[in-house]
């Protein structure tokens, strides 16, 4: 067939090294294909309403280090369920997706990169059952995206914590106090997981593994009477205690997402443990802090080799598909695959059990 022009779009959260992808889609359908390049602004919004723009080479001169996404993104634009809400607050739901496809065809693509995370990649792959030729290419900080080993933006976010962990040591030291710093992390506890024994915590809190407060008053109890009267603890945001729900701020109907916003576990760990012991406890919320700045090497190598795999890809015509780190290589995986399942730390992994024999607390 050869590529004649190709659209690329972001969607859903951001993270860092979504600019890589970019700039590498963008170089790899020139120089390769001497494709042209359209730039879809705003997630899948773009196609829906007809937003978007050329790319060239120059316009991805500085991206490389760039956090964020020169295109834009949304969590919110569901093409097949857009969510709206009236004045009243009342929420309809529409069905965008014809649009969607007319926007498509007129745009003339011979292939659509989508760059998202599983909700993102889910609605991809609808798009391709429904004759769209599609390729995704995976993203998400928390790492729990099933058929590849790592996403990029990942690596960063736990080097952000890990900075966190440093930073909090040293004033937590020198107060005496327990410090928790809870981190990103809906459904799976990697980044919790990795930035603390990255980070020298000593309890890690992940929504696998339900804690009980006991556990952790033990520890910073064993911490104290063995002269270290401080302790550190991470926490996802997503971790609950044994027989309790996650802790949300907002529920799933007050958002345009559908989805509940979670936050909060810190704050509720720091009260429940404050009332228990003697010790002062603080609590540091990372956030967003996790997603945003640039990106680290490995992230903007995995992005940009994302980027030119899906191009080749594309160039075979091998839609339906999403490239992936599996072990040193990229392959790719059918989207159909994802099918909305959470890649979580599992139980027996290694990891866990680096971190129990290390002496960590893990809540049980
Ligand atoms: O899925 C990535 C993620 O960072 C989650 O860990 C977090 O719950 C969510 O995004 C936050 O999304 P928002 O930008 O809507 O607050």
């Amino acid at each position: 067939m050869g590529l004649k022009r190709v659209g690329i779009l972001t969607g859903g959260g951001d993270c860092s090294g979504l600019n890589a992808v970019i700039r590498a889609v963008t170089r790899s359908a020139i120089i390769e294909h001497e494709a042209e390049v359209v730039g879809i602004e705003d997630g899948f919004d773009g196609l829906i309403f007809d937003r978007h723009r050329m790319l060239s080479i120059a316009d991805t001169k500085e991206i490389l280090p760039l956090g964020g996404t020169i295109l834009g993104t949304t969590n919110k634009g569901h093409p097949f369920e857009y969510r709206e809400f009236d004045k009243e607050g009342r929420v309809t739901i529409r069905d965008y997706s014809k649009q969607t496809i007319e926007n498509f065809k007129k745009l003339k693509l011979d292939c659509l990169f989508v760059v998202g995370g599983d909700g993102t990649l889910q609605i991809a792959h609808r798009f391709c059952e429904l004759g769209l030729p599609v390729i995704g290419i995976p993203k998400t900080i928390d790492n729990d995206l099933v058929g590849t080993d790592y996403t990029f933006g990942y690596q960063t976010a736990v080097q952000v914590a890990c900075d966190a962990l440093d930073r909090l040591h040293t004033t937590g030291e020198s107060h005496q106090r327990v410090m928790i710093l809870e981190v990103m992390g809906r459904d799976a506890g990697w980044i919790a997981l990795e930035a603390g024994i990255a980070g020298r915590a000593h309890a890690i809190l992940i929504p696998e593994i339900p804690y009980q407060l006991e556990k952790v008053l033990e520890k910073i109890h064993l911490r104290k009477e063995g002269g270290s009267p401080f302790s550190i603890i991470v926490i996802a945001e997503g971790a609950k205690e044994i027989g309790k729900d996650a802790i949300t701020s907002e529920s799933a109907s007050n958002r345009l997402q559908g989805v509940a916003q979670l936050g909060g576990v810190g704050f509720y760990v720091a009260h429940e443990i404050g009332e228990r012991i003697d010790l002062e406890v603080r609590c540091t919320v990372l956030g967003h802090t996790q997603r945003g700045g640039t990106p680290l090497a490995f992230d903007r190598v995995l992005g940009t080799r994302l980027g030119t795999e899906a191009v080749q890809a594309a160039a075979e015509e091998k839609f339906g598909n999403m490239v992936a780190l599996q072990g040193r290589e990229i392959i790719l995986v059918p989207l159909k695959s994802l099918a909305g399942i959470v890649r979580q730390v599992p139980l027996d992994s290694q990891l866990i059990r680096t971190a129990e024999s290390i002496g960590v607390c893990l809540g049980r």
